[in-house]
């Protein structure tokens, strides 16, 4: 059914006058910075500040970026985070960084991030970066130095080092803290852990192979 022209009207009006959801725009700070003290207990927007007159220069600069990441683990990979925990001046600024090494053959596994989108570069190496939509399509490509990738908010996303030496990338998030669901340790390695009768029902598995695959995440 065609729509009235009021009808028309009434939606471009709509449209012009409010914000459009899809320009929404980053939380506008209330103060020039706001350094997170730590100690206080977290709050729905964020840490409380530490008194300005306690801020220096130091606060503004972090280097848990600097050095390479342990790669020595089951997947191959190592996520050093600089986020709000880690790097407190970016607290309620609505950004964050995580340097992410991984070894030839190794695997930042499938994962998600509920606070934010990612955007990030390649700057050694030679990955697979990959993300599937809540429609289920998969949409992957290899990226060499100096690509960029983006990772829209709580899409389920990995990125695969394919090349023969070590892969580097760095990554920004807009959110203090994204948060990372990494799905095969969600299901299979949490505390207490979920049901073994829902995860059989839920993969259309065996109770061994669920078994197996929580031996290896308990
Ligand atoms: C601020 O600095 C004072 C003096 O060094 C110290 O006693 C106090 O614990 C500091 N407060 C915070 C929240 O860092
Ligand atoms: C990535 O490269 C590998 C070979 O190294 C190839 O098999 C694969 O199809 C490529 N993937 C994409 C998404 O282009």
């Amino acid at each position: 059914m065609a729509k009235s022209p009021l009808i028309l009207l009434f939606s471009t009006l709509l449209l012009l006058s409010s914000p459009l959801p899809t320009l929404s725009s980053d939380p506008d700070p209330l103060q020039d910075f706001c350094i997170a003290d730590l100690q206080s207990p977290i709050s729905i927007t964020g840490f409380p500040c530490k008194p300005t007159s306690n801020v220096t220069s130091n606060d503004f600069f972090f280097d848990g970026l600097a050095k390479e990441g342990d790669t020595n683990s089951p997947f191959g990979s190592s996520v050093l985070q600089g986020n709000v925990l880690a790097f407190p001046a970016l607290n309620t600024l609505g950004l964050s960084m995580n340097r992410v090494d991984i070894a030839p053959g190794g695997l930042n596994p499938p994962h998600s991030h509920p606070r934010a989108t990612e955007t990030g570069v390649v700057i050694q190496g030679k990955l697979l970066v990959g993300l599937i939509s809540t429609s289920n399509v998969f949409y992957a490509k290899n990226l060499t130095a100096g690509e960029m990738f983006v990772i829209p908010r709580g899409l389920v996303h990995f990125q695969k080092n394919i090349g023969e030496e070590k892969a580097l990338i760095f990554t920004a998030f807009n959110s203090h803290l994204p948060g990372a669901v990494i799905v095969s340790l969600n299901l299979f390695g949490s505390r207490p852990s979920v049901p073994t009768d829902v995860l059989t029902k839920a993969f259309q598995v065996d109770q061994s192979v669920v078994d197996q695959i929580k031996s290896k995440f308990g």
